[in-house]
């Protein structure tokens, strides 16, 4: 299978690259990234010399670029993506150029080559809030933020291009991911960083905020599933099954890295924050055979582990990262 993926220097898709190059000898996988801020091309070193693997450096708002690596591909998994919610407060125009833009633009370049399947990366975020219960994939979308926004425009493009165009889309919408390789301006790598060099880390609010915790293998591991059995125009949740609050989160993290409540500043609360979300997977877990393999305590320790292994990659990507 020839596989164009979009975003595969960043945090999840250089996991999915690295991941298929070395599970599948018949894989070819090209990459395209415009090496963003949160693009890291080293994220690709371990199979940069698989005979399999080729880096193409350019943006996927450029017709002209996508076109010509569209050319021969059988699949499409797109990741690339402006991805941090505090950035799109700060500034939304990149996140609508890139995030919906972007997607139409290999959308519509995927139709006119005739791509068997294109998997759209997206959000639970696309949801919105929800304080009791958990979304399936018929729930309406009601994102907050125009990271969420961008992403929801994105979604529904991807959706309308299966219904109108009759392409082989299938949108995945995951929470969120944690591990190895994640930018730190996320919150987990911001604390674990922080707290390795001896700061202190920024605490949204009272912390009350839940997430649910989806280890990065994980979360391939349903793209994967997605990309080789899911029915066209369907959407699949993919959920880590750990709900957590930050508050909780925070304590595990200072615990990890035996430092105290000391280290914890109590800041604003971000703007239009979320309180909670919670995703029902059912559906790809009975259709598709789906289940999360990493166990959240363990996966977290491997991931402060990695960090602290790992300085000569975090160090100097620290100074372009924003809050958290
Ligand atoms: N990280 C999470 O917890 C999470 C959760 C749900 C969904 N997602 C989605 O998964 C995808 C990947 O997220 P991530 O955390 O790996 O993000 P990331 O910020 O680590 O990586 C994004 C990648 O996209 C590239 N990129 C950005 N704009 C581009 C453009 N115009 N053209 C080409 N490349 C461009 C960047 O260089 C980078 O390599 C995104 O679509 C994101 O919305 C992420």
């Amino acid at each position: 299978m020839r596989i164009l993926v979009t975003g595969g220097a960043g945090f999840i898709g250089s996991e999915f690259v690295r991941r298929q190059l070395n599970s599948d000898p018949a894989v070819r996988i090209t990459v395209l990234d415009k090496l963003t801020y949160s693009g890291v091309e080293a994220n690709l070193a371990p199979v940069s010399g698989h005979p399999g693997y080729r880096f193409v450096r350019g943006d996927i708002c450029d017709p002209d670029m996508v076109d010509h690596v569209m050319a021969g591909q059988d699949a499409v998994v797109h990741f690339a993506a402006e991805s941090h919610v505090d950035r799109s407060i700060e500034g939304a125009g990149p996140f609508v150029r890139t995030n919906v833009l972007g997607t139409q633009v290999l959308l519509d370049a995927a139709h006119r080559h005739g791509v068997g399947r294109f998997v759209h990366v997206s959000t639970d975020e696309v949801y919105g809030s929800i304080s009791e219960g958990s979304w399936t994939e018929e729930w309406p979308l009601a994102p907050n933020s125009p990271y969420s926004a961008s992403k929801g425009g994105a979604d529904l493009l991807a959706l309308a291009c299966h219904r109108t165009h009759g392409l082989d889309v299938v949108v995945t919408r995951c929470s969120n991911n944690y591990g190895p390789y994640q930018f730190p301006e996320k919150v987990i790598p911001l604390f674990i960083t922080n707290l390795i060099d001896g700061s202190t880390v920024p605490l949204y609010g009272d912390g009350r905020n839940i997430r649910d915790w989806l280890h990065v293998s994980d979360h391939c591991r349903g793209i994967e599933l997605v990309l080789r059995g899911g029915k066209p125009g369907e959407v699949y949740n993919i959920g880590g099954g750990t709900e957590v609050s930050n508050h909780k989160l925070t304590g595990l993290l200072l615990d990890a890295v035996g430092a105290g409540w000391d280290r914890v500043e109590y800041v604003a609360d971000r703007k239009g924050h979320d309180l909670r979300y919670s995703l029902d997977d059912s559906k790809i877990r009975e259709q598709l055979g789906y289940a999360p393999q990493v166990d959240f305590a363990e996966g977290l320790a491997a991931t402060v582990a990695w960090y602290r292994e790992h300085r000569s990659w975090w160090e100097p990507l620290k100074g372009t990262a924003s809050r958290g």
